[in-house]
Order: structure tokens, then C-alpha cells, then sequence
């Protein structure tokens, strides 16, 4: 029997992965809620693992809001950073974890997709706090494996789909930035890659490390672009405006080109992955069922 502990199985990504490891007899998964194991205390995680054992830790828990980040930097660090090393130094030394960390790292100074090895320069508090995060994680002797992702979207809570979708059948304008490029991620694929190398156990082929891949949906695209796509599958007629990245005022700054290049995980695992076009098509056929 392995035994998973899912932190953040409310979330986006979190609350997929439950669904899919609650159908296996032979993982027993325990997924905590925020308040019975808060990240933000030190007492609490201490608390929640006494006297448990665990073979791996998938964390998709974060303190996610990045313009709330901004205003909450201490809850933000402890959330994001800190609790990585509460968790470490209680989880029993053989656990093995899988962690999520984003495309925020970076500054968005790049014209070619971000290598995992690229130089870290965060913008934003919750970048940072991510980023201080995966340096936590390298401290430790332990498989470790850190997941960056980007533009993750969902079928279900607060995304940049959902949004859209509101304003399509709510028959609202819609405005998006024309010229910052990113890569999108369906939570339904990368939960799926999460499920599949840890059935399968390649997750333990991993050195007892730090070990950092990239994870998003093939194709680069503009913000633009993506809601674009979103519309012509819900034939919206209105004219999107396109708004200038130099001249929107974000209250945390944004990378303007934060696109991940994902080829060392597809050599690495021997997995495919979707191209954004078919994964927005799956989600928003899951969404309207
Ligand atoms: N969303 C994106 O576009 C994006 C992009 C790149 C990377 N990521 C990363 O992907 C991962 C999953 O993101 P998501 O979009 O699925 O997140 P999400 O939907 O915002 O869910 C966040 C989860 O974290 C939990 N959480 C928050 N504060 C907590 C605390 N103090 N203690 C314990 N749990 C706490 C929440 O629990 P409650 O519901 O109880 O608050 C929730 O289950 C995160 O690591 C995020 O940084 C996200």
C-alpha cells in the first residue's frame, strides 16, 4: 500500500489528483484541510504529522493569490517557502516529494522558452516566495521533484478560463493583453502526468535530490491568443479589446514572456504531451458536461 499525503486537495490541481488516487485500493490518501494542516504554522504541520508515515508528499498547496501576495508578504513567504522546510525536517526521512512551483521564477526577459537551468529573477512577492521555496528544497537529502508549471487553468475554480468563460455567456466585453506570452497548462494533463509516473513508480527513478522539470502544454501563445480560442469554441461574436503589456497596471508585476520549454520532462519520463488547442477543447468539454 503506498501512502500519499495530498496538501492543497482543494485547489485547482489538488482537488483532480484526489479524485484520481481515491479510485486506487492500493493508495491510501490522505488529503488534510488547510486548517487541519495549516501551512502557516509551524505548530500546526508538527501536529498533523506526529506519529505518521508517509512514501510520498504531493504538495499543491500555495498561497496562490499574486496581487494579495503583494500586501501579505510574510503569510506569503511562510505558505510558499518556509513551510517546505517545517514539512522536511517532520516527514519521515524516506518520504519522497513532489512539489509545485510556477513560471513566476523568472523575469520574462527571454525570446526563447525557459530552460529549467535558466537564471531565477523573480518579479513578483509570490514569485519570490516560490522561488525561495525550491532553494528550501535543495538544502534537502531527500528525492525531491519540483514541478514548475504556468497558466495553469481548470474547469473549475479561479482561472484565466473560467474567467472568460463568465464574460462569454454573461455576454460581457472582454479585454486581454496582446503582447504577454505564456504557456497554459490543463490541471486535468499535468494531474494526469502526476498520477501516471507515480503508479508507475517512475517518480523513484529520481536521484535523492533537488530535481527540477518543466510541465506545461506544448504551444506558445499570447494571452490574447489563448482567449481568442476560448471564444471561437463558444462562437462569441464580440470584438475582443487588446490591451498593451507596457501599459496595464499590474498590482504585482508579471513576467511579459514566461513560456517554459518542456522537452527535458517529455525525454526524461518518455510522455507526451498535449498541445494547448486539444487540452482547452478536453477542459471546456469537461466544463459543459
Ligand atoms: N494557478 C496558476 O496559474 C499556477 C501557475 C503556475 C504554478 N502554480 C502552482 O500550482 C500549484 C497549484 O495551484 P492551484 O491553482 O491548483 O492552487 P489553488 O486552486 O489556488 O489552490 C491552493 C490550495 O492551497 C491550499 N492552501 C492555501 N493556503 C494554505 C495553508 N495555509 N495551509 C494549507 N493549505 C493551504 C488551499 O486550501 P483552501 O482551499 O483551504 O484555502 C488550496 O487547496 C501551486 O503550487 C501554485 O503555486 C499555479
Amino acid at each position: 500500500m503506498t501512502k500519499i499525503l495530498l496538501l492543497g486537495s482543494t485547489g485547482q490541481l489538488g482537488s483532480i489528483l484526489t479524485q484520481l488516487f481515491l479510485q486506487l485500493s492500493n493508495f491510501n490518501i490522505s488529503n488534510p484541510t488547510s486548517s487541519e494542516c495549516d501551512l502557516s504554522s509551524e505548530k500546526s504541520i508538527i501536529n498533523y504529522l506526529y506519529n505518521k508515515k508517509f512514501d510520498i508528499l504531493i504538495n499543491c498547496a500555495a498561497f496562490t493569490n499574486v496581487d494579495l501576495a503583494e500586501e501579505k508578504v510574510k503569510l506569503s513567504n511562510i505558505i510558499n517557502s518556509l513551510s517546505l522546510k517545517f514539512l522536511c525536517d517532520n516527514l519521515n526521512q524516506d518520504c519522497s516529494i513532489l512539489h509545485i512551483s510556477t513560471d513566476y521564477v523568472f523575469d520574462g526577459n527571454n525570446n526563447v522558452p525557459y530552460l529549467e537551468t535558466d537564471f531565477c529573477r523573480p518579479l513578483s512577492q509570490y514569485g519570490k516566495s516560490k522561488h525561495e521555496g525550491e532553494k528550501i528544497l535543495n538544502l534537502y537529502n531527500r528525492r525531491i521533484l519540483v514541478v514548475r508549471t504556468a497558466g495553469l487553468y481548470s474547469y473549475k475554480g479561479h482561472n484565466f478560463l473560467t474567467k472568460i468563460v463568465s464574460k462569454i455567456k454573461n455576454n460581457e466585453s472582454i479585454s486581454v493583453i496582446r503582447n504577454q506570452y505564456t504557456s497554459t497548462t490543463s490541471a486535468l494533463d499535468l494531474s494526469n502526468f502526476i498520477y501516471q509516473i507515480i503508479i508507475s513508480k517512475k517518480i523513484y527513478s529520481l536521484e535523492k535530490k533537488l530535481n527540477i522539470f518543466h510541465y506545461v502544454n506544448d504551444g506558445n501563445i499570447s494571452w490574447f491568443k489563448f482567449a481568442l480560442e476560448i471564444c471561437k469554441i463558444y462562437e462569441y461574436k464580440k470584438k475582443i479589446e487588446a490591451l498593451d503589456y507596457s501599459r496595464y497596471k499590474f498590482i504585482a508585476k508579471r513576467p511579459q514572456y514566461s513560456v517554459l520549454n518542456n522537452s527535458k520532462l517529455k525525454n526524461y519520463f518518455n510522455v507526451s504531451i498535449n498541445n494547448f488547442d486539444n487540452s482547452l477543447k478536453n477542459c471546456i468539454y469537461k466544463f459543459e458536461k
